[in-house]
């Protein structure tokens, strides 16, 4: 399929017509393989890339690496088919180039399963359907988060984008205990501002917790994951003091 160099409209219905065909298990020419698990591949790099590039059907927002699907937008319009985006990523993954990526962020058959939904993925309109849909839950999406007691518990999004469980919060006034336990794979800390308070927890890995005791006034506060890219990929809610 990658051979047939067709015009770049085209490009789009063939990438549909593959992940359709993938998910069936049928063909072994693409850029989504019989043996791949494509719905592994979109939770792995949820998890392990996704706090780093932006891919818009999987819903992640990162910019410390190059947003895969402008990168290989201009690849497929010149005729290069999705299989050899799987090529590079494969490659990527075991050797990055540059200083910046990490190498073996996956391993094993997780290569292949990533390396075949980024493939099938990049710059492809819309949204996932069928089982892609459902393999990692919408980031931000949770009940808000009520503080109990004085203490205000907001998890970092556990399948690691960058965003907390929730995006609102509420808490009387007073004093105040924020902690944000970290259960997904990224470095994130929990901060929050407005004209008044201004505090932040610590940075911390998989299984710590970001934590914080201040007063705060009534009114409206914003938290966020002070981390570079990381508010600006969409971590960050709001807490309203009454
Ligand atoms: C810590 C941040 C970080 C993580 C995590 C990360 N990358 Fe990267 N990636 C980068 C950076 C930065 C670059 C650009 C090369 C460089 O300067 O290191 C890059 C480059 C790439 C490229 C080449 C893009 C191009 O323009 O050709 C691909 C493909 C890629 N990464 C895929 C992945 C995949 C797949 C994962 C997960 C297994 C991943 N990255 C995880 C930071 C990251």
């Amino acid at each position: 399929m990658e051979r047939s160099l067709p015009k770049p409209g085209v490009l789009v219905v063939v990438g549909a017509a593959l992940a359709a065909c993938a998910l069936s298990a049928c063909g072994s020419q693409s850029a989504a393989q019989s043996g791949d698990n494509l719905v592994e591949g979109k939770r792995l790099f949820v998890e392990r890339c996704g706090s780093c590039h932006t891919l818009a059907r999987a819903g992640t927002t990162g910019t410390q690496g190059p947003d895969l699907d402008a990168a290989f937008r201009q690849s497929l319009a010149d005729g290069f088919g999705r299989s050899v985006v799987r090529g590079v990523v494969a490659e990527q993954i075991k050797h990055p180039m540059g200083q910046e990526m990490p190498a073996d962020l996956v391993e094993g058959d997780g290569v292949t399963d990533v390396a075949a939904y980024v493939a099938i993925s990049v710059a492809k309109p819309g949204d996932d359907t069928g089982l892609l849909a459902t393999a990692v839950e919408s980031a931000g999406s949770g009940e808000p988060a009520v503080a109990e007691n004085g203490v205000l518990e907001i998890a970092a999004d556990p399948n690691g984008r960058l965003a907390y469980v929730t995006s609102e919060a509420s808490a009387e006034a007073g004093s105040l205990t924020v902690r944000m336990p970290n259960e997904s794979t990224v470095d994130h800390d929990i901060a929050v501002e407005n004209g008044g308070v201004s505090a932040r927890g610590d940075v911390v890995g998989q299984g710590g917790v970001s934590e914080f005791t201040a007063d705060f006034a009534p009114g409206e506060y914003t938290y966020f994951c002070t981390l570079p890219g990381h508010r600006e990929g969409g971590m960050e809610g709001t807490l309203t003091v009454r």
